[in-house]
């Protein structure tokens, strides 16, 4: 039978119920519940190999999003952030789309550009011909560097030749396009570009400077779509509210560019707990937001004829599930199990979803109460722990500070106080 993510009360309960559940959902081993519970999980000499000048690691909660149903399939949702309500509200985004289905998500083949500045080419366009001209010894050139992947069935697919004009003079832009298959791709693209620069020179005359590959990864893209009901949401009223707040980031830069920043809560999170280049999702991303030449949502919102929201959201998803961190940093490949994606591609669909989820879940509290009630339940149940609140007792004090709208420190030892000697 296969098992469910739409857990209520999961907050709730305590991190070894938490563990519990997880562990039963993805089939962690014993071993792997360790590492989890490990204050330390990534081993000083891992470090040392993972970056340079290591001192230390520099640890951060993982949590778990819950309520995922994508493409028909529950996920649980690891997330590394040190935000607090993030892991919260995907899962209740998350939790609003499932009525209607959840997410429907797709992504194109994982291709990704490599990119072989040439300068001082005396004729460009006919440089631009005749590196076209020789298009598949190029490709075969840059093949050689990783017959594995070729194997696999990726690899430099195709190519493209470009001439554009500069504070510098024209100048020639070959760009490699390589099917990474399930790694983020990086060093394989760079290799190639490297590997083909010579070659790329004695055709098109002039000098190759710069080989490597482009963050906007327009030909690796994922999309994820939700019927939102308008029930879920809260009714009719707060469904146009949403798409108040969505035209508020159409129309304007400034607001466009938190909306996205939502989104990107996500998705960096997941990224992050699964070992993957935050940087180089994040250029990606903001690049595409501007790719019409103005800053713009990521995600759309609109109404059907049933009056629900229809949210979308397509990105450049550069994600690898091999290679570099998601294999060497243990947790990384936790991540992954408690996932249970199998390629690259399904990972930048669940990725697209959360994002989508995570953006849902912020214009509905942003068009209804706001977000800071959210924010201060959270704060206020951190304040009764550093009070020295334990079991019951810290929804108790957390509850009565948000009641009084009076969340501090002090508060929550006077309630703490109170509360004990009633008892
Ligand atoms: C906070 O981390 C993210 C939000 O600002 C996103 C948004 O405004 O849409 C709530």
């Amino acid at each position: 039978m296969s098992k469910s993510s739409q857990i209520s009360g999961f907050y709730k309960l305590s991190i070894d119920e938490r563990l519990k559940i997880v562990t039963d959902f993805s089939g962690l081993s014993e071993e792997e519940v360790n590492l989890l519970r490990a204050e330390s999980s990534l081993k000083l000499e891992i470090a040392d190999r993972m970056i340079e000048n290591v001192i230390g690691v520099y640890p951060l909660p993982l949590g778990v999003a819950t309520n995922f149903l994508i493409n028909g399939k529950d996920y649980l949702i690891p997330m590394v952030i040190e935000e607090p309500s993030v892991v919260a509200a995907a899962s209740h985004g998350a939790k609003m789309a499932r009525v209607k289905g959840g997410f429907k998500a797709l992504s194109t083949e994982p291709i990704m550009i490599g990119q072989v500045q040439v300068v001082k080419v005396p004729d460009p366009y006919g440089a631009r011909m005749r590196l076209l001209e020789a298009k598949e010894e190029i490709l075969a050139k840059a093949n050689e560097q990783d017959p594995t992947l070729v194997k696999l069935g990726g690899g430099a697919k195709d190519l493209d030749v470009k001439v554009i004009d500069s504070i510098r003079g024209p100048m020639v832009i070959l760009e490699l396009h390589v099917d990474c298959k399930d790694a983020m791709g990086a060093n394989i693209v760079n290799g190639m570009a490297e590997a083909v620069a010579p070659l790329v020179e004695k055709i098109a005359g002039g000098k190759v400077l710069l080989r490597i590959l482009s963050n906007l990864a327009v030909k690796r893209l994922a999309r994820a779509k939700a019927v939102v009901a308008k029930e879920a949401v809260g009714g009719e009223e707060v469904v146009d509210a949403i798409l108040e707040a969505y035209a508020f980031a159409l129309a304007d830069p400034f607001r466009a560019a938190t909306h996205n920043k939502g989104i990107m809560n996500g998705i960096v999170a997941v990224a992050t707990a699964t070992g993957n280049d935050t940087r180089a999702i994040e250029a990606g991303a903001h690049a595409y937001a501007a790719r019409f030449g103005r800053y713009m949502p990521l995600s759309t919102w609109e109404k059907n004829a049933d009056g629900d929201l229809v949210g979308t959201l397509e990105m450049p998803l550069a994600v690898g599930i091999v290679g570099g961190a998601t294999r060497t940093h243990p947790i990384a490949k936790i991540a992954l199990k408690i996932l249970g994606v199998k390629t690259a591609r399904e990972l930048s669909e669940v990725m697209c979803s959360v994002g989508l989820a995570q953006n849902l879940a912020a214009l509905k509290a942003l068009a209804t109460e706001g977000i800071q009630r959210g924010h201060m339940e959270l704060h206020a149940r951190n304040l009764a722990i550093a009070a020295g609140a334990v079991g019951d007792l810290v929804d108790k004090v957390a509850e009565q500070m948000v009641r009084e709208r009076r969340i501090s420190f002090d508060r929550a030892k006077q309630i703490l106080q109170e509360l004990t000697q009633k008892k």
